[in-house]
């Protein structure tokens, strides 16, 4: 475990690259973007998703040379066997790729340090409005230099809430029943954008089945403000694979775990 002298020093250099990360995005996107299709139509992958990864890998190489760095969209299958010992970064070059080659907007670049499992911090950029939030566990949460306020503890039928889309349609953990509860629906297509507006206070919760890069950063900045990062079905994260997360106020938890049991 890095002591806070190395945390602090990490946390400087992992919000230099963010920024870095963003320009070199930002660039690109005056340039064709190159889309390949991975497994499905729907799921795409353009030269930015691959060049912010490479340069993220290579800074995170110099900032932390013994760590383990697990990223989307280079060989992640071995990576999620094992396990988390020691230091572990997690990359989403581009959070919401559908959205930056359709909208050329709405998407993050996220970043999270997890220590002996622990998640410790977390960066998200939203690109196209130039804000990185980030959080380093028991030191606060922040949107650029300023403290992010926790937000007000709301019930479901007080809240909007986002789920995500295909989720909505399979209805498998009743999340028709979960939205029809809430005051308004909404969907952003970004998990990180998304979790942005629970962040902030303008979503009472979200849900989505996330990958490990889907919700890594927003782990750690959602629980440093108080809000509740688990499953649909009440259950712990599993880190290293695939969940059906509910970020989320505590009582639009309890709500949704009403409806879900
Ligand atoms: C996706 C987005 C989307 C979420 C998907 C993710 P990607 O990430 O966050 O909102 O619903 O589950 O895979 O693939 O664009 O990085
Ligand atoms: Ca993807
Ligand atoms: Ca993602
Ligand atoms: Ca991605």
């Amino acid at each position: 475990m890095p002591n806070n002298k190395e945390l602090k020093e990490f946390d400087r250099k992992a919000q230099k690259l963010l920024w870095a990360v963003r320009d070199q995005t930002i660039e690109l996107m005056n340039t064709p973007l190159v889309i390949d299709i991975k497994s499905s139509a729907n799921d795409l992958v353009t030269n930015v998703d691959q060049q912010n990864e490479r340069l993220m890998r290579r800074k995170l190489m110099e900032i932390d040379p013994s760590a383990r760095i697990v990223g989307e969209e280079e060989s992640f299958q071995h990576q999620l066997d094992q396990d988390l010992s020691g230091n572990t970064w997690i990359i989403d070059p581009i959070d919401g790729t559908l959205n930056f080659v359709k909208q050329r907007d709405h998407f993050a670049i996220m970043l999270a340090l997890y220590c002996d499992g622990q998640p410790t911090l977390g960066y998200i950029m939203d690109v196209m409005n130039k804000h990185l939030y980030h959080a380093w566990r028991e030191h606060g949460a922040y949107v650029d230099d300023k403290q992010l306020a926790k937000p007000v503890d709301a019930h479901l039928n007080e809240s909007l809430i986002a789920i995500n889309g295909w989720q909505l349609m399979k209805n498998n953990f009743h999340q028709q029943e979960i939205a029809r509860g809430a005051a308004g629906l909404r969907m952003y297509g970004s998990a990180g954008i998304e979790i942005i507006h629970v962040l902030k206070g303008q979503l009472g919760g979200y849900t989505s089945r996330l990958k490990p890069w889907d919700i890594a950063a927003g782990r750690v900045i959602a629980e440093e403000l108080g809000l509740i990062v688990k499953t649909i079905d009440d259950q712990p994260i599993n880190v290293l694979s695939s969940n059906t997360v509910l970020v989320a106020t505590k009582k639009v938890c309890q709500d949704v775990w009403q409806i879900t049991k």
